[in-house]
């Protein structure tokens, strides 16, 4: 594994000797870290390593214990980010910072030409976006709204803010963690771009086989301080997951099936409406029995928040049932599913799963301060859900000095793991897990997927919303693609690949015949499955590849292979 040779040009980032303490904790450490000019440069290390913490002392967020920072061979104090802007910095966060309320052209605008008339400025910026936007393949409709926008076009809004500001060093933190692969293709598309005109890239990423398609130079960083720098060329993903976190790579394989064939939860012709004429949820039947993972896979914006938010009882149902067991629970309040055993990851931590200044022991209850461990007769029980926590910190491996640390003090995936064991922990019958082990390093990832096993062993039934297809593919026991808001195929993972799921999910024909026909594909899908809720006796069709004739080609799933869903249950 050969280091990197010395730099031949002129470094555009230099990090020397940077340290960084919070009460408890040393994030950085003595790092050193040095960054070429017109080059993609990739952080990796574990949950916690510091990689965030280092990118915001560049970005002026925090400022460093010790250290100096080098812009361009010139020694700068960057006390805040309109200091690292003026030098030519710009950060896209782990979580957007948008305003959902304001168009792309304001959100870019927002704070940097205050100056200017806003007449006058605002054609000139949007000339000035048009233009960026061309350039780097980073393409958005000036004048659509935030929050019509999906994760893809977000992050293209933030990257245009950055760059219409004059950034020349471009960081990005986790960019990757909430695209699909296309979306990831067309990023680093952009950012190659970037770099070719001199731009300098650094970004942060878990999936250490994007890491060594992009980068330059990747560097690690273990225990707050770096490892080493090292080109990809030399080492592989294995080589890399080592230097990170001393172990290999996991894979999510789960082939012993443990599915009965009981049905926890059912979904009847489930239909959520949408902002404009068309449902943003159409149509959708869907079964989980216990002891399976149903693994749910689509471009952002397809109809999976409508999905979560249906089974959680915080979107209308328009038309259809769910039922939990054989109990109809489409009219339930939220908190009552959750009573009754729904548990639930949501899509974004920050918003839906924690609050972030409250202590850690206080998030290992939320969502469950009705129930034992976390009353006493009519108070909460503070020992009781300081020992939950515990708990949690000690199995899910959460990195924090304590208990009493506020949740937002935890790094992304440390966050993420908390909020996964609070889940589990509270011995759920049905688990909604949207993106699990997103922002988890990749030893944490085997840890949650083989808590995910066991609790489906005993009996979980799991709807599994992902981005990671590899996940999805690993993890589940039936797979089902959502594509506008319709089920376009329900498919046998073990028989299927990313390529095949990549091709439903874009709404084209994995056998090569152009666009699918999605009122006859999601018909199909429909008439395939059994309306019956709760019949033993019903066998159940597995996979389910739409339109078998048509599928044969692209490695999509073999008709009739179905994985046998009646195993492990009773006969
Ligand atoms: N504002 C803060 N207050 C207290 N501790 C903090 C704060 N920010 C970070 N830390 C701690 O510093 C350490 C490094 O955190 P950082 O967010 O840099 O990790 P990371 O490498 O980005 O991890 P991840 O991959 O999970 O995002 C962690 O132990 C974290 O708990
Ligand atoms: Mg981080």
């Amino acid at each position: 594994m050969a280091v990197a040779s010395p730099p031949s040009t002129r470094p555009a980032v230099e990090l020397r000797g940077i340290t960084k303490r919070f009460p408890g904790v040393v994030a950085n450490r003595d790092v050193n870290l040095l960054v070429e000019a017109g080059t993609i440069h990739a952080i990796v290390g574990e949950n916690g390593a510091g990689k965030s913490t280092l990118m915001k002392i560049l970005y002026g967020m925090q400022r460093p214990d010790e250290g100096t920072i080098a812009i361009d061979g010139t020694v700068l104090s960057l006390r805040r980010p309109t200091h690292a802007i003026r030098a030519g910095i710009g950060m896209v966060h782990q979580h957007f910072m948008l305003a959902d309320n304001l168009t792309v052209l304001e959100n870019i605008v927002l704070g940097s030409e205050p100056d200017t008339p806003v007449v006058l400025s605002r054609r000139k910026a949007r000339r000035r976006i048009v233009e960026l936007g061309r350039q780097y393949g980073l393409g958005v409709d000036p004048d659509a709204l935030v929050e019509t926008l999906g994760v893809g076009d977000r992050q293209r809004v933030e990257i245009l803010k950055v760059l219409y500001r004059g950034a020349r060093v471009l960081i990005l933190d986790e960019p990757t963690a909430v695209l699909v692969p296309q979306e990831v293709e067309d990023l680093f598309a952009s950012l190659r771009e970037l770099r070719n005109e001199g731009l300098t890239v650094l970004f942060i990423s878990h999936k250490l086989d994007e890491v060594l398609s992009v980068a330059d130079a990747i560097t690690v960083i273990r225990s707050g301080t770096t490892v080493a720098t090292v080109e990809p060329a030399s080492v592989t993903a294995r080589d890399l997951a080592n230097l990170m976190v001393g172990h290999e790579l996991p894979t999510p394989e789960t082939r012993e099936s443990t599915v009965t064939d009981t049905v926890e939860l059912s979904l009847r012709r489930v239909t959520v409406a949408g902002a404009g004429a068309r449902n943003a949820l159409d149509g959708i039947d869907l079964d989980i029995r216990r002891g399976e993972i149903v693994g749910v896979a689509g471009v952002e914006g397809n109809g999976q928040t409508e999905l979560i938010n249906a089974v959680m009882g915080l979107a209308p149902l328009a038309s259809g049932s769910i039922h939990l067991g054989e109990v109809d629970i489409s009219r339930w309040p939220t908190r009552r599913r959750r009573e009754e055993g729904i548990a639930c990851v949501p899509e974004d931590r920050h918003r839906d799963g924690l609050l972030l200044d409250a202590p850690l022991w206080e998030n290992a209850a939320l969502g469950q301060q009705t129930r034992k461990p976390f009353v006493a007769g009519a108070f909460i029980d503070r020992a009781g859900a300081r020992r939950r926590a515990e708990e949690i910190v000690e199995t899910y491996g959460v990195r924090t000095p304590g208990v009493d640390v506020r949740a937002g003090a935890l790094s992304g995936g440390n966050q993420q793991k908390l909020i996964m064991g609070r889940e589990l922990t509270s011995g759920p019958r049905v688990l909604v897990a949207a993106h699990p082990t997103r922002g988890v390093d990749v030893g944490a990832q085997a840890a949650i997927w083989e808590e995910l096993r066991k609790a489906r062993a005993k009996g979980l039934a799991v709807l599994l919303i992902s981005a990671d297809l590899d996940e999805l593919i690993g993890l589940s026991d039936t797979l089902v693609v959502l594509y506008g808001g319709r089920m376009v195929a329900r498919l046998d993972p073990s028989g299927t690949n990313v390529d095949a799921l990549g091709c439903y999910m874009t709404g084209t024909d994995p056998a090569g015949r152009g666009e699918l026909d999605i009122d006859a594909v999601a018909a199909e899908v429909q008439a395939a499955h059994p309306l019956e809720v709760v019949a033993p006796s019903t066998t159940v069709e597995g996979a389910t590849p739409i339109g078998t004739d048509r599928t044969g080609g692209g490695g999509a799933a073999p008709g009739g292979s179905g994985p046998d869903l009646t195993k492990g249950g009773p006969s």
